[in-house]
């Protein structure tokens, strides 16, 4: 990789980036070069869903790129509308064709959607497009812990990735400290904070100022110490490079301290027993 990115592992010990990149809003011809932009920058984790109508983009990305396509980590996600039985892989299949792949990196089911009861149909089926080299890791997005429990109690299968809303405005510590007792990686939407204005804020704009960095770049480094991964969305390429630029940057409990005071808790963040997205 052209810069040094910080990297975890899975639970099978497979290296993934601590920092990827965010593609939902980025289409058509300007979203395929924001991402091909994002790509020379460095971002090797590329985040899509077949929900955002961008896989197409988001491969030609990729083969008009001059990058190895073996090196770029592509995660999609299962819409609400191809959960279930015989669905589940019809909407992989999809989403393999509109990026011109034949497997993926990381397969999600977007929203547990609990309305339709079925999540646990859909993470059996994942589990089997796993074992037939569809995709190579599997996991979910939005998942409470106990809906988490529930997959893992019927088929002892632990969902490898968990994509959560999470930023300091959002810390999600209950969801965070499940994941870590699970071995799930935990993975941040929104990390940035932007529907919740946290960039407004004294206490962030008060460690950026002390660190003479931006409040994005505060937000991202605050999730990558805690080995959370963060996929930020950027349109410009200035703001992309400075979204993979963090090693130079050094919280202390101070800052912490003071990124703690943010926290809007729990209740403000979507709640996956109600929200539903098909
Ligand atoms: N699983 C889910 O349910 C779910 C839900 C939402 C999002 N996601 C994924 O997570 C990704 C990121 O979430 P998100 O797009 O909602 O939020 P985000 O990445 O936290 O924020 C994106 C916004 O911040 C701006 N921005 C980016 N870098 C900046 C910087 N350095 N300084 C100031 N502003 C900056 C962007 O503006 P410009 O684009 O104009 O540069 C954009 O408006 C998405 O793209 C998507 O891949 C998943």
């Amino acid at each position: 990789m052209p810069v040094d990115i910080p990297m975890t592992t899975l639970a099978d010990g497979t290296a993934m980036p601590l920092i990827g990149f965010g593609t939902s809003s980025l289409k058509g011809r300007a979203g395929c070069e924001a991402i091909t932009n994002a790509l020379h920058a460095g971002y090797r984790l590329v985040d899509t869903a077949a929900q955002y109508g961008n896989e197409a983009a988001v491969g030609e990305a990729i083969r008009t790129s001059g990058i190895d396509p073996e090196q770029v980590l592509v995660t999609t996600k299962i819409a609400g509308g191809d959960q279930g039985r015989g669905t589940t892989e019809r909407g992989l299949r999809e989403s393999l064709r509109r990026l011109g792949l034949e497997r993926v990196f990381l397969t999600l089911i977007h929203w547990p959607n609990p309305s339709r009861g079925l999540a646990l149909e859909t993470w059996r089926e994942l589990i089997e497009l796993r074992d037939a080299g569809l995709t190579e890791h599997i996991g979910v997005s939005n998942f409470r812990p106990e809906q988490l429990q529930e997959l893992i109690d019927a088929t002892g299968v632990t969902p490898e990735v968990n994509q959560i809303q999470l930023s300091p405005a959002l810390p999600r510590h209950s969801s965070v400290a499940f994941h870590r007792e699970k071995g799930i990686v935990t993975e941040a939407w929104g990390p940035l904070g932007g529907r919740e204005q946290l960039s407004d804020q004294f206490a962030v704009q008060k460690v950026a100022a002390k660190r003479g960095v931006s409040a994005a770049q505060v937000c991202l480094r605050w999730a990558v110490d805690q080995g959370i991964v963060a996929i930020p969305k950027a349109s410009s390429a200035a703001r992309q490079a400075a979204n993979l630029d963090l090693t130079s940057i050094h919280l202390d409990d101070e800052d912490r301290r003071l990124l703690d005071s943010v926290d809007l808790g729990e209740e403000r963040a979507w709640d996956s027993r109600e929200h539903e997205e098909w």
